[in-house]
């Protein structure tokens, strides 16, 4: 638990400069040249870069969707998440109909005891306003119980999930009243339901046609309609798993004139393009919004190199095989969503390696700007005071991504045969050791329920 890293390069969202770093009682205390390790233990890092363990902000784990629940379990998806270098992350608390929200939160959290191998949060989906809208007033106890985002859906009307757009101003309106924070998946349900009656009629259901019932326009649309409503109201809006260039475009545009839109994308819109959808195993990569193409893609990229985007999550939500297969022929039966929380840092850094972005860009969208955003004041960086939530990373060694060096609970992944270039072969969660070389080494139940510090957003003068 007290130990001194020496002889590492340390990584932030600024610089990466050599020191030594001493931790204490779970939190960093000293950074600086040669510490005295006199009575101490010490963890040598020579050849390695020192890390501030990641946090993913947009995770689904053991989630009823699609006719099935997703495979990962708050422990199986906790203890992957620890060997891929994060150790916060962000899974949802559902809101069924007629529940108040502080019982969907409860009811997770319940998922989450003696199972939580890494710290975690939650976001709150709001799907039901209740009479009078008087969910709206459970917002401040919501804030204050350390939950300060309220997710909604723009889609998944059958399944109960969507609000429309005379709800959407209510809520977030009353997010930032409460110190919270909408955040949104944006994509228009009216044009994907007509699109998906017309292919039916017309007997296209193989899984390119969830690419083209869900396309670029469809997802920007959305973006920019929640955007509008945010700079109207100037209430703070943050779009998860952003994955086109034109909904891209108009968030950058409003934080151009001063609006707090924060803006998150996923490796999966990075790395593939629609063409995916053509391929013999379309199933695997059937998510929601689904990816889009290489124009959208390379977007993507530069909005993580001009500060566009500030956050990449993973948007983990894996199905079995069997699963993705009940809708090889008729894509409106395949459960939505790929896995990937172990993969994402690992990925960026990766990237960083092969020299696309520094390894301060991939500390910035994976630990440093969810932390900042998303109010987790002991998270995300390399600072006295922190936790210390801790990754040794060897820029040599290289994994390729399979069975034998995944932890997920899934029997497959759209990374699979991936090679990253460069691996974290440590992570210390609040100073103790929970992965090591590729073993998950800690005590599930150990990862806490992290409260959250209300954000209060709004427009700047620019
Ligand atoms: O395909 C996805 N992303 N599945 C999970 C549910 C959602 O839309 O976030
Ligand atoms: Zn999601």
């Amino acid at each position: 638990m007290n130990f001194v890293i020496k002889n590492g390069t340390l990584v932030t969202g600024r610089s990466m400069y050599r020191a030594d770093l001493e931790v204490r009682d779970g939190k960093i205390v000293t950074i600086g040249q040669e510490l005295d390790t006199t009575g101490k233990e010490i963890v040598d890092a020579s050849g390695k870069y020192v890390l501030p363990g990641a946090i993913d902000m947009h995770t689904h784990m053991s989630d009823p969707f699609g006719g099935t629940v997703s495979s990962d379990s708050e422990f199986t998806g906790s203890r992957a998440a620890a060997c891929g270098g994060v150790t916060m992350m962000f899974d949802f608390a559902t809101q069924n109909h007629g529940m108040h929200l502080l019982d969907a939160i409860d009811s997770k959290r319940r998922q989450y005891e003696g199972n939580a191998c890494i710290d975690y949060s939650l976001h709150c989906i709001v799907t039901d306003l209740l009479e009078d809208d008087s969910v709206l007033q459970e917002f401040p106890d919501v804030v204050a119980a350390g939950v300060n985002t309220f997710k909604c859906y723009t889609v998944y009307k059958k399944e109960g999930l969507m609000v429309g757009d005379e709800q959407m101003p209510k809520i977030m309106t009353a997010a930032a009243q409460a110190g919270g924070m909408m955040t949104l998946h944006a994509e228009n349900a009216g044009m994907i339901d007509y699109l998906i009656e017309r292919f039916r009629k017309e007997g296209k259901l193989s899984p390119w046609y969830h690419y083209e019932s869900r396309s670029e326009l469809v997802a920007a649309e959305a973006d920019r309609r929640a955007i509008a409503m945010a700079m109207n109201f100037n209430v703070p809006l943050y779009i998860v798993h952003m994955d086109n260039k034109e909904g891209l475009l108009a968030a950058a545009r409003a934080r151009q004139e001063g609006y707090p839109i924060f803006v998150e994308t996923c490796p999966h819109y990075l790395e593939f393009t629609c063409e995916v959808y053509k391929r013999p195993d379309a199933v695997k990569y059937v998510c929601s919004p689904p990816i889009k193409g290489e124009e959208s893609r390379i977007a993507l990229w530069h909005g993580i190199g001009d500060g566009a985007i500030d956050t990449v999550a993973t948007d983990h939500c894996p199905f079995t095989l069997e699963e993705k297969n009940w809708g090889k022929d008729d894509f409106t039966k395949i459960p939505n969503g790929c896995g990937g929380i172990e993969n994402r840092y690992p990925y960026m850094l990766s990237a960083a390696h092969d020299g696309r972005i520094s390894y301060s860009k991939a500390v910035e969208v994976c630990c440093e700007n969810p932390a900042r955003i998303f109010g987790c004041a002991d998270k995300g960086s390399l600072e006295i005071g922190k936790d210390a939530d801790i990754v040794i990373y060897d820029p040599e060694k290289i994994v390729v991504g399979g069975k034998d060096t995944m932890h997920t609970a899934c029997d497959h992944s759209i990374w699979d045969g991936y090679e990253y270039h460069g691996y974290p072969v440590q992570t210390y969660l609040r100073g103790r050791l929970v992965m090591d070389h590729g073993e998950y080494v800690g005590t599930p139940g150990e990862g806490q329920f992290i409260r959250r510090q209300p954000v209060h957003y709004k427009k700047q003068m620019v």
